[in-house]
């Protein structure tokens, strides 16, 4: 159905699809063996058909999905596609940090390639279950590791290049990696970034130097016949370039159990050390493949850009996987959407003719303010569905977006989802879902959508005085593309997600449901913040602000910001003997970036002398949120702090630090 409309209409061809998509909807979710069956076999090639659709249940915490069948990612998007005469398609095209570095791959060049490497990595004694960290910029090769990982049956781990030595130490020691893969620089925004230099760093941390025993690096500007390495080798140190040349080009896909892991892709939650959730074969390919298809209304010859980054869960699914599982052509783009000037997205479009272009509400706050200029200097006439995730996005931005880039032409599709859905769960569907700006829409196929009372843990069945449904975002049983578990911790894969309402899923996030039921994601309960669409828990930054040694406690809190939605401010109590000073200032924001990275760098820093805790130690953050978001008439009960005084002095320092 959605697959087969034309994108480009809008309003919706009628109410006719939208029942379609609605009773289609309705027998996934009632029917749920019966609809995944069908797709499972329709959407992917297997080498041994499963026996049971869907075992297992939430409250458990034991799903399973298509299990004894066998199948290979890899092989599923790149030898199917070869073997379905796309042989010579492009599958992949790349736009370097500089608009006119490009490349292109055919599938068949994908294949070949994505085999020496698997051979490369075999031959260096990476076997399945193995997980193989990737610090990587956003070249071709990276897509290409992945792949390669894919087919061998090791466990990828992508850490965003944008990481610190010490958060992506954390992370290779946490998995246990004995594989680390990275390239001797990146480049973005005309800048180098010494990623090589980042590793070696990294590996002096904690028990990583004992944890990983080889470390290969891709050079960035190799061209196949330098000799010299591009940077200082270390005896772990493995050229991949040289390696991979000498591999032969074929390598057969391991057979991997649907169950078997495929990925962990670290994230952030409300307490310690990020998470890294883990996602199997079968359940995520084929909700990959069938989310990029029929979210974006993907047709022979379309060009599909993303322009996520892999490190992020987005990268993966519409970068990599979803794109090249559907043998389409995959947009991948190394620089960011200002340089060398704002005009670079919409340049992209019309050289490549792109034809769904996705992207995320801060990019797109971030162009409207140049003006509506750059995008009308471009023929955009290629484009028919653009899409936007990583938190609400605000109906100013929509409306520029639909209205100055699509030229109200193209449907918008606001997908909402997180790195633990796999894919999208909540989306409307081009040409079918009418669109409200702000809403997400509807559940996609297979998802069971609920408003639960915070309370008392029950769906709601009473709208509240505006006829809306709000409440917390959950949902009710199991699909495909879930994670299944947190590598090395189901426990707390329990508490974070299964637990807290028995017998659902639980998103973290509160959404208003309205009469029609349309959903409208307000944000996250917990302690996470979203800046630029990058999910950062407080407890992370309060941590690293507490490592330096003039900061004695440190509280974290959202602070709301025009292009970034939320910026991070931070108010810290120094230790006895320390000085407030400018220097002091910039030092703790330089804490933030060598501990985790530079994305997550606060934008406002207050020193004070105390914080706003209860009789039992607790912060109540709740105050500082209200401080910094300049709602201090509504700061509620404050009469349970321990030193009520304190938040007059908070107050003031933050007006005057703004
Ligand atoms: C959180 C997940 C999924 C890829 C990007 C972020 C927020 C995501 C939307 C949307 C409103 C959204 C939620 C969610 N979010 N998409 N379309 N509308 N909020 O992945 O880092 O796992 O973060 O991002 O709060 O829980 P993530």
């Amino acid at each position: 159905m959605a697959a087969n409309t034309i994108a480009k209409v809008f309003p919706p061809k009628g109410d006719l699809v939208l029942e379609q998509y609605k009773a289609k909807h309705k027998d996934s979710i009632t029917d749920p063996n019966g609809f995944w069956e069908k797709a499972a076999y329709e959407h992917l090639d297997w080498f041994e058909p499963f026996e049971e659709v869907l075992e297992g249940s939430f409250e458990h915490g034991d799903v399973r999905w298509f299990s004894g069948g066998q199948l290979n990612l890899s092989y599923n998007a790149l030898d199917r596609q070869v073997r379905s005469e796309k042989a010579n398609e492009i599958a992949l095209v790349w736009e370097g940090d500089e608009p006119d570095d490009i490349r292109k791959l055919s599938y068949a060049d994908l294949l070949r390639k994505v085999c020496q490497i698997s051979n490369a990595l075999t031959a260096t004694g990476v076997k399945k279950g193995d997980v193989v960290t990737i610090y990587m910029p956003m070249i071709p090769e990276l897509a290409m590791t992945m792949l390669a990982c894919c087919r061998i049956g090791a466990i990828h781990s992508v850490v965003f290049a944008g990481f610190s030595a010490e958060a992506l130490g954390q992370r290779i020691s946490a998995a246990k990696s004995k594989f680390l893969i990275t390239a001797d620089i990146g480049k973005r925004g005309g800048k180098s970034i010494p990623l090589k230099k980042i590793v070696n760093d990294a590996l002096t941390k904690g028990d990583c130097d004992e944890v990983c025993q080889h470390v290969f690096v891709w050079e960035r500007f190799h061209k196949g016949s330098e000799s010299e390495p591009t940077f200082e080798m270390g005896p772990k140190d493995i050229r991949m370039d040289p390696l991979v040349a000498v591999q032969r080009p074929y390598c057969p896909p391991a057979r991997m159990d649907a169950e078997d892991s495929l990925f962990i892709l670290y994230t952030s939650g409300s307490t310690g050390m990020p998470k890294g959730l883990l996602h199997s074969t079968g359940g995520y390919a084929l909700y990959a493949k069938m989310t990029t298809q029929i979210t974006f209304d993907l047709h022979p010859g379309d060009l599909f850009a993303c322009v996520a980054d892999c490190g992020w869960i987005t990268g993966h699914t519409y970068v990599v996987y979803g794109p090249l599982l559907n043998g389409s052509t995959t947009f991948m783009f190394e620089s960011t959407p200002v340089y060398p000037d704002e005009g670079r997205y919409w340049d992209m479009v019309q050289r490549h003719k792109i034809t769904q272009f996705y992207t995320a509400p801060t990019a797109i706050r971030l162009l409207m303010r140049y003006g509506d200029l750059a995008p009308q200097k471009y023929d955009l006439s290629s484009l028919k569905v653009l899409g936007t995730v990583g938190e609400p996005i605000n109906p100013e931005a929509w409306r520029w977006y639909y209205e100055v880039v699509g030229k109200s032409q193209c449907s918008i599709v606001d997908t909402y989802w997180q790195t633990e859905t796999g894919g999208h769960v909540i989306t409307n569907l081009p040409g079918v879902t009418p669109m409200k700006p702000g809403s997400c829409t509807l559940p996609f196929y297979g998802i069971d959508t609920v408003v639960l009372d915070p309370h008392t843990g029950k769906e709601l069945t009473e709208p509240d005085d505006s006829g809306n449904f709000e409440g917390v975002m959950a949902i009710k049983q199991p699909w495909p593309g879930m994670a299944r578990t947190c590598l090395g911790d189901h426990e707390r894969y329990m508490t974070v997600y299964l637990k807290p309402y028995p017998g659902y899923y639980f998103t973290g996030d509160t959404v208003s449901r309205d009469s029609e039921g349309y959903h409208f994601i307000i944000g996250r309960m917990d302690d996470v913040i979203n800046v630029s669409g990058h999910r950062i828990g407080t407890a992370e930054v309060e941590s690293a602000l507490v490592a330096h040694p003039a900061v004695a406690q440190a509280a974290v809190v959202g602070q709301p910001h025009d292009i970034k939605g939320q910026a991070i401010c931070a108010f810290c109590m120094l230790t006895v003997g320390y000085e407030e000073s400018p220097e002091l200032v910039k030092e703790l924001r330089m804490s933030v970036r060598t501990e985790i990275g530079a994305f997550c760098t606060p934008d406002l820093i207050v020193v004070t002398p105390s914080l706003p805790m209860t009789r039992s130690g607790k912060i109540m953050r709740r105050i500082l949120r209200k401080i910094v978001c300049g709602e201090t008439d509504s700061l509620g009960d404050t009469s349970t702090l321990a030193d009520p005084s304190i938040v007059q002095t908070l107050i003031d320092k933050v007006t005057s630090l703004k």
